[in-house]
């Protein structure tokens, strides 16, 4: 894509959308936010114009809803699309899978149907490190056998087989899968940044919210895991590393001849007492915590090989676990309630 191409950024209110958005419109590119701010607000919108210094059209709309697509594609020129919007609580779609199917799988296919109606054949997609499962050994590869234990996860590898099923029946789609390990972190200026609706079931938002006081206490879940600690081991990558992943994509999608399915992580594994520890230097706040059962589903370790990322779109993470702890804390020390002022 050239810079003066306009990309569509569905989901684009939320949290890895709202950073992308930033890093889009900061490198010249058109943007086109389709939400149905189901679990975003209104308010990150302004910020992100805040940051960037210029208005941000926005359609309000489903991904399920062919009309409210057509109503966009219609009135603008899309080249491409960044494909976030979609649900993503791991519990919820383990109690309610038709919801989750309904709006990830179902809203995939009518997005992909409207852009083929009208001539868009360019899509980046998110994926998440959710479709490796349970993995036989780490760091993780790109080509590793895929599974998953809940429907969230399912509606990933679903969807991800949709697109490569797409591009078998018509190769001129241009098609880049991104799987991402956990992201963290906030924008630097601590305007925008994740806001979790209710308790928050990442460890991230858990444990900022109990640094501000929202919380009392982290439960780690589970200390007797085969880690150098006992506690469960994840790639932590920070949010805008993730969404500078998403403008090397951009830039590189035009020239693809196959689908493209990349991990975004950093190829560090941090422990949740790591995190825990790493936080409170960079916050100087403590946190206190105690050691809970295992979460049902969870795996030990979980990081990326992520040296596809640096060959095929000379992508790599820079920002280091420091700096994650100390951003997502400005976010969250100025922003209490999140967006909710
Ligand atoms: P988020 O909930 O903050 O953002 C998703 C956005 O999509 C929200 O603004 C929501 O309102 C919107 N949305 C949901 N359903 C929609 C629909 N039917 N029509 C229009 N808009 C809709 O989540 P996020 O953390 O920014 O995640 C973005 C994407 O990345 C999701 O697809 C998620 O599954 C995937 N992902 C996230 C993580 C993570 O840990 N955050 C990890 C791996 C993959
Ligand atoms: C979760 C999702 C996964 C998704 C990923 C990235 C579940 C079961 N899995 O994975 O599908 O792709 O996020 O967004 O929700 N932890 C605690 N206490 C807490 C919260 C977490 O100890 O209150 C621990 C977990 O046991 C884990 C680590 O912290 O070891 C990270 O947890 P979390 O942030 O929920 O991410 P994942 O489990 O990797």
């Amino acid at each position: 894509m050239n810079k003066s191409s306009t990309i569509l950024v569905t989901g684009g209110a939320g949290y890895i959308g709202s950073h992308t958005v930033v890093l889009l419109i900061e490198a010249g590119y058109n943007v086109l936010i389709f939400d149905n701010f189901s679990n975003a607000s209104k308010e990150s919108i302004k910020r992100v114009e805040k940051i960037v210094g210029k208005s941000i059209p926005v359609v309000e709309g489903d991904i399920r809803n062919r009309e409210d697509l057509k109503k966009v594609f219609e009135n603008h020129t899309i080249d491409s699309v960044i494909h976030f919007a979609g649900l993503k609580a791991v519990g919820e779609s383990v109690e309610k899978p038709l919801k989750y199917y309904d709006n990830n799988v179902t809203g995939t296919v009518t997005l992909c149907e409207v852009m083929s109606e009208y001539g868009c054949k360019s899509i980046v997609f998110s994926s998440s490190a959710t479709v490796y499962g349970d993995p036989h050994t780490t760091p993780i590869k790109e080509d590793f056998p895929l599974s998953a234990t809940n429907p969230y996860g399912r509606s990933k590898l679903f969807i991800e087989e949709i697109l490569r099923d797409l591009y078998i029946s018509d190769n001129t789609w241009k098609v880049i899968l991104l799987r991402y390990f956990n992201p963290v972190g906030a924008h630097g200026s601590g305007t925008i940044g994740e806001d979790p609706n209710g308790i928050p079931n990442n460890l991230m938002p858990y444990i900022t919210q109990t640094a501000v006081g929202k919380l009392s206490c982290l439960g780690v879940f589970g200390d007797d895991y085969d880690t150098h600690d006992g506690t469960g081991v994840r790639d932590y990558i920070h949010v805008v590393d993730l969404a500078n992943g998403h403008l090397k994509a951009i830039e590189k999608i035009d020239g693809i001849n196959e689908v493209l399915t990349v991990n975004l992580g950093t190829g560090k594994g941090y422990s949740v007492l790591d995190m825990v520890k790493a936080f409170e230097k960079a916050s100087g706040k403590e946190v206190p915590y105690c050691i809970a059962p295992r979460r049902a589903g969870d795996i030990a370790k979980c990081y990326a090989d992520p040296s596809y990322a640096k060959e095929v779109l000379s992508w790599e993470a820079t920002k280091g676990i420091d700096e994650m702890c100390q951003d997502s804390w400005r976010w969250q020390e100025a922003n209490p309630k999140g967006y909710a002022q």
